[in-house]
């Protein structure tokens, strides 16, 4: 038998690449590919790329120039580019880099290995369809290899919502929910293959509206499917729209002890005016009421969020509503960002925000948000948690693990192993992470 092919793929973006790029790997596995931690001895190169900002963006190419000499060295070796700018700009890359022998859209990985052989014999292929056959069905004959305690799980893909400065709905196509029960059947077999703790995954995953028996579910109900697997310990799901926050999902919080109190709640901006030309369909006083809302369901829900700052005509009076809303809100986490112009997207043709005057918001944002990010971390010393081991740690006897809340802890003199729960007592906050020991 000849040596397997090795595979490297490079992933940017959000947690759904990182789903897609195990399931690419996973297809490729099926035409003889092992993946590979390094370029160098690839058979196959594929970069998993992201188009939300435009720094997202240009990285490819640079990465791309990167593999130059590899390929003059190697003319066997593929390159491939999937994900989000595949997506947008697949003519455009086969153009600009030569070195690139296969594009793949994220509705096509199902297609991949096909893709490959026409590569292998000198073709250059690109597939950015939106086909109407399931991908993940044709990608579930998958290996059953034992894999670690958490892992993500697509049930939604897509986003009917166009903000109007968003990509997304351009590069993963319309809204689609799966099947309730290929869901189930794919949780199951990650339980079995040592999986502890799945995160949901969708780009409007509160959007989730799959085909049951009895009609369609919502994700609540769905996660209460979920509930009732056996040896499934946690539950969790990203990422989230206010507007479709439903009642049944908010109240799950309160009663469903699998689910994780934690949600990743976006609002994007605190100004009125601001969310108007967003196109979110919501308002800060609603948003707010929400939050109200879900903290009844579940007082100690950690709530994190994304912003946007600079968005075309944000004076310093919105920016102040967004610091605002904060103040109100306080995050556990949250990720924050400068707008950045997509082309094709409405507000691209907006006046735009002053480079530096966007910077400094930025920064002044950022100062905010750390601060409560730090208290509500530090709130934690003197409670107890439960924490899901992942990995041994840097020292003799120490593991890593997350909370309920997903904050990192380590805890030391620990004779857990991983993929255990685990009651811990909080007793420091560091930097990043939080520190602990087991209560017996
Ligand atoms: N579907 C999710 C997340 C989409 S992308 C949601 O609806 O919230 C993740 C985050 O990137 C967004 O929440 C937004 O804060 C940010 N983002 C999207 N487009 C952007 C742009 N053009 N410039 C800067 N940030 C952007
Ligand atoms: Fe983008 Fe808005 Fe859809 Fe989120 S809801 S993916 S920000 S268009
Ligand atoms: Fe990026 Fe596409 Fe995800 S643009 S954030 S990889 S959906």
């Amino acid at each position: 038998m000849s040596a397997p092919k090795k595979l490297f793929i490079k992933t940017y973006g959000c947690q759904m690449n990182v789903y897609d790029s195990e399931r690419m790997a996973e297809a490729l596995g099926g035409e003889g590919y092992v993946e590979t931690k390094s370029p160098d001895d690839a058979d196959m190169i594929l970069l998993n790329t992201c188009h939300i900002r435009e720094k997202a963006a240009e990285k490819v190419y640079s990465e791309l120039g990167r593999f130059k000499g590899l390929k003059a060295e190697k003319p066997d070796l593929k390159i491939g580019v999937a994900g989000c700018v595949a997506q947008a700009e697949g003519q455009e890359i086969m153009r600009r880099q030569p070195l690139v022998d296969l594009v793949v859209g994220p509705q096509s990985y199902h297609r991949l290995p096909e893709m490959e052989a026409k590569a292998r014999e000198g073709e250059k292929v690109l597939d950015t369809d939106f086909p109407e056959e399931d991908k993940f069905e044709k990608l579930k004959n998958r290996p059953k290899a034992k894999r670690g305690p958490t892992a993500f799980l697509t049930v939604q893909e897509g986003c009917d919502k166009f903000c109007a400065f968003c990509v997304v709905p351009y590069t993963r196509g319309a809204e689609v929910s799966r099947p309730a029960d290929r869901i189930l059947r794919e949780a199951q077999d990650l339980v079995e293959r040592g999986v502890r703790e799945i995160t949901l995954l969708g780009q409007n995953v509160n959007a989730y509206h799959g085909a049951g028996p009895n009609g369609d579910k919502t994700l609540a109900q769905l996660i209460w499917e979920l509930d009732k697997v056996d040896g499934l310990e946690r539950i969790r799901f990203t990422t989230s729209h206010p507007n479709d926050m439903q009642d049944d999902l908010i109240e799950a919080h309160g009663t469903c002890a699998k689910l994780m109190p934690y949600l990743h709640l976006p609002v994007q901006a605190g100004s009125d005016k601001i969310l108007k030309r967003m196109n979110r369909a919501h308002t800060a006083e609603s948003y707010l009421r929400l939050i109200e809302r879900i903290r009844a369901a579940r007082p100690d829900i950690l709530i994190s969020g994304d912003f946007i700052v600079g968005f075309p005509e944000e004076t310093e009076a919105d920016f102040q509503a967004t610091l605002d809303l904060v103040e109100e809100v306080k995050y556990g986490t949250a990720y924050s960002f400068k707008y950045s112009t997509r082309p094709g997207t409405p507000a691209a043709e907006r006046p735009q925000v002053d480079p530096a005057e966007a910077d400094d918001r930025l920064q002044r944002l950022q100062a905010l948000l750390t601060k409560q990010q730090r208290e509500v971390q530090d709130s934690m010393v003197g409670r107890d948690v439960t924490v899901l081991f992942e990995k041994a740690g840097r020292f003799p006897g120490q593991m890593v693990g997350k909370s309920d809340y997903l904050h990192a802890v380590h805890v030391a003199d620990c004779d857990r192993a991983i993929g255990d729960l685990a009651r811990v007592r909080i007793l420091s906050s560091g930097a990043n992470s939080l520190a602990g020991a087991l209560i017996d």
